[in-house]
């Protein structure tokens, strides 16, 4: 893999696996970083790596639904590997308007895998990046194994669900060589704040109310992001093409439970004037619609296979990351303001 089209790597999970295989990891290649800059994409993520690594990092505004720019990088920068981060993925905005993720998510991948399929003599890999949400909801028991059924209840996971089928079938009928990862909820450094984690931190540093849908039972089973690019990369690395892996994190915990625990490391952290605790900002609101109740991933033929285990607890993983935005205030406000998109606007949109 000497040039690997990453897509979406503005985004939150783009710019740690960009980050991780520029800074930590053995890779000597190339990175060509295609994002159209949704308002989930924000460039000066990785503006110090543009500087460091001119010549193995070029970032290119375009969107993935645009046929012939696709085509035209696949076959300008040489492309060898794609790792297909892309898509609109807010499960609360899917409900709201749904169109950019049938849009993104789906067409958008298809228009990934034909260019991908036009230039099969060069290419050994296609990975996507999906979400655990598309095997549904489990009860109180259980977990999601690789042979789950597919049974996605947002318009978010249905896209999701599409494009992974999507892979399969151009593996199936094209042997165009593919992996896929169902992952479960990430949380980190640079996740926008409109994500349970950084939502809750940034409204509780400014004493704002912590809204938890429904009762707060819903479970989540939460992975810090470095893990999660780390398993992405041992993948394209090592996995067998064809095959699907699930990565999670081994980490079920209730939203309030979650809530809890941020407010409790914030009050240690960052005490409030009155050191009062702020888990009394925490206010219980409408439940989200088709609200999947609970999330559980069995990883263990990731960690048996692949020899991949996660780094981070949740609490060492949180404190990472309440300090990250702690040690922000810039990249926090210029996200809150939209400050960024007007100058994404000036520097890219000219
Ligand atoms: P994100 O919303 O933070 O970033 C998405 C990026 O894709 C942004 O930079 C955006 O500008 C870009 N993008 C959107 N539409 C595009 C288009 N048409 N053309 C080019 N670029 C486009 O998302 P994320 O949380 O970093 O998630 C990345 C991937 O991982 C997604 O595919 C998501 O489904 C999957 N995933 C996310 C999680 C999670 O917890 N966040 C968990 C499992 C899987
Ligand atoms: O499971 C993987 C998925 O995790 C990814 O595929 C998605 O891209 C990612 O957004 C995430 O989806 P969720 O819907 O689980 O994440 P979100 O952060 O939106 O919500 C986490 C839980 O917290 C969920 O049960 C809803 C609840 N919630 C969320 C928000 C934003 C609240 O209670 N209050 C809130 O304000």
């Amino acid at each position: 893999m000497k040039n690997i089209l990453v897509t979406g790597g503005c985004g939150f999970i783009g710019t740690g696996f960009i980050r991780l295989l520029l800074l930590d990891r053995d890779f000597g290649g190339r990175i060509i970083n295609v994002d159209n800059l949704t308002y989930a994409g924000n460039p000066a993520n990785l503006r110090d790596l543009e500087k460091r690594y001119p010549e193995r990092y070029i970032f290119l505004k375009a969107d993935i639904c645009d046929t012939d720019a696709m085509a035209r990088i696949f076959n300008n920068y040489k492309i060898d590997a794609v790792c297909h981060f892309a898509a609109e993925s807010h499960v609360d905005r899917s409900i709201v308007a749904p169109d950019a993720f049938i849009n993104t998510n789906i067409i958008g991948t298809f228009n990934l895998l034909e260019a991908a399929r036009r230039n099969s003599n060069r290419l050994v890999l296609f990975h996507h990046v999906s979400t655990d949400e598309v095997y549904g909801s489990l009860g109180p028991d259980g977990f999601f194994t690789e042979q789950t059924a597919y049974k996605p209840n947002s318009p978010y996971s249905a896209s999701k669900a599409a494009s992974d089928h999507l892979l399969r079938a151009y593996s199936e009928t094209y042997s165009l060589p593919v992996t896929i990862s169902n992952c479960s909820n990430n949380y980190g450094p640079y996740q926008f704040p409109e994500k349970l984690i950084p939502l809750m931190i940034l409204n509780a540093l400014e004493d704002k109310p912590l809204p938890v849908y429904g009762q707060g039972d819903n479970i989540r089973d939460w992975l810090y992001v470095e893990d999660h690019c780390r398993a992405v990369w041992q993948i394209m690395l090592k996995g067998t093409r064809g095959e699907t892996y699930n990565i999670g994190g081994r980490c079920e915990l209730a939203n309030i439970d979650t809530v809890n625990m941020l407010c409790d490391l914030l009050d240690e952290m960052q005490p409030r004037s009155d050191q009062s605790s702020r888990r009394n900002l925490i206010r219980f609101v409408k439940d989200r619609p088709g609200h999947d109740l609970r999330y559980a991933i069995d990883c263990s033929k990731l960690e048996n296979e692949l020899g991949w285990s996660p780094v981070e607890s949740f609490e060492t993983g949180l404190r990472k990351t309440i300090q990250w935005y702690l040690d922000n205030p810039r990249w926090v406000k210029r996200v809150k303001s939209g400050e960024y998109l007007k100058w994404v606007e000036e520097q890219y949109n000219k």
